[in-house]
């Protein structure tokens, strides 16, 4: 499309801590004609996902390489295929797949990139949230690692956010006894009244969370899903059952560490209760998520599965937005829709 610009919001600068403004930086460039075998997507709305905090920093080995600086943020999006030279799309095809925080995207169509099903009718922001990577995470990383077996109690941590509100419902309709730990009243309102749970804990309230967690799990916990890490996997690691499991899920606490954050003090509890700890991505079920969205969306339009999204609209609001995650503002899944 010659002529057309494109918005991008950058990574300006390494943040050191919580990321500020002067992080980002906002340019508009003209789009590039495209080469043999591309795809110009334009992006309709893009997913804000805690580890992008984590792209944004250089050094540490993960699972995606850093951001480099002056290049554009990276994000999951939903997309409309506008132009191609690939011969397995089309324009007017949708997309989900990794891109950037940009009005549009050039894809070599490999990679991770997934077509939405031409004769979609559910809206296409819940292929960022319960269908997208999102859902898959709860989905595979409750069933598969946690393996919850009915009647066990599985306690979640960031419980009323995009995966941890997904993960109870699962553990719900398979027989299990759910309690969720949230930030504030009305969150742990939404887990009982919404999401089903059996049991809320309010964090940001208690000053002795592994006291709270014993008196919510009087048998211990079976599962403990974690997404916060820190101080609350230490509480968890006290509150165990005999052969328990403890995905992890995430460790958002620890995201914009300044310093070496210490590990659990107690880690040997696992020693203690013959439990398991065990880490996953959701992309190593890549060649299961036909399995996991076709559950998901059944159990969506079955009614026993609820799901909340924060849209923000507005390209040039992403940086803000992506604050919220680490404020605990954010009402479920976050997604910025395109101007
Ligand atoms: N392993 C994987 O493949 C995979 C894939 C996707 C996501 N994840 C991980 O899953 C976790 C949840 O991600 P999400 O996208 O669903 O985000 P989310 O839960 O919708 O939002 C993040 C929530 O974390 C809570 N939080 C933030 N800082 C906290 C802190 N210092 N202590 C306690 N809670 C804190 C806040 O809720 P409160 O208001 O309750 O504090 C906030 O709303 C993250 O750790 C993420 O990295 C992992």
């Amino acid at each position: 499309m010659p002529n057309t610009l494109n918005r991008q919001i950058i990574l300006k600068k390494r943040p050191r801590g919580l990321p500020r403004p002067d992080n980002f930086g906002y340019r508009e460039m003209a789009l590039p004609a495209l080469k043999d075998g591309q795809i110009l997507l334009r992006n309709l709305y893009l997913s804000l996902d805690p580890a992008i905090r984590g792209w944004m920093d250089e050094g540490e080995e993960s699972y995606q390489p850093p951001i480099p600086l002056d290049h554009v943020m990276r994000a999951v999006t939903v997309a409309e295929v506008v132009e191609s030279q690939n011969a397995a799309y089309a324009p007017g095809d949708f997309i989900m797949g990794l891109n950037g925080w940009e009005d549009y995207s050039i894809s070599t169509g490999t990679g991770f990139v997934n077509k939405i099903p031409a004769d979609n009718k559910l809206p296409l922001s819940i292929y960022l949230s319960v269908l997208g990577t999102t859902g898959l995470t709860a989905y595979f990383g409750l069933l598969d690692v946690g393996k919850p077996k009915s009647g066990e109690t599985v306690l979640i941590s960031a419980a009323a956010g995009a995966v941890g509100s997904v993960v109870g419902q699962i553990a719900r309709i398979n027989g299990c006894r759910t309690v969720g730990i949230a930030g504030g009243a009305e969150k742990c309102r939404q887990l009982v009244e919404l999401f089903g749970f059996d049991e809320a804990i309010d964090y940001k309230s208690t000053a002795d969370l592994e006291r709270e967690i014993n008196l919510k799990c009087p048998k211990g916990i079976d599962v403990y899903f974690d997404n916060v890490g820190g101080a609350m996997l230490e509480a968890a690691l006290n509150c165990l059952k005999d052969g328990a499991r403890i995905v992890m899920c995430g460790a958002i606490s620890t995201y914009n560490a300044t310093e070496p954050v210490p590990g659990p003090s107690n880690l040997w509890q696992l020693l203690v209760h013959n439990a398991r700890l065990e880490g996953f991505i959701v992309s190593k079920y890549a060649s299961r998520f036909p399995e996991g969205v076709s559950q998901l969306a059944q159990w969506l339009l079955d009614g026993s599965l609820q799901h909340r999204e924060h849209v923000v609209p507005g390209l040039k609001n992403a940086p803000d937005a992506f604050l919220k995650l680490f404020n605990g503002e954010n009402t479920g899944k976050l997604i910025i829709q395109m101007d």
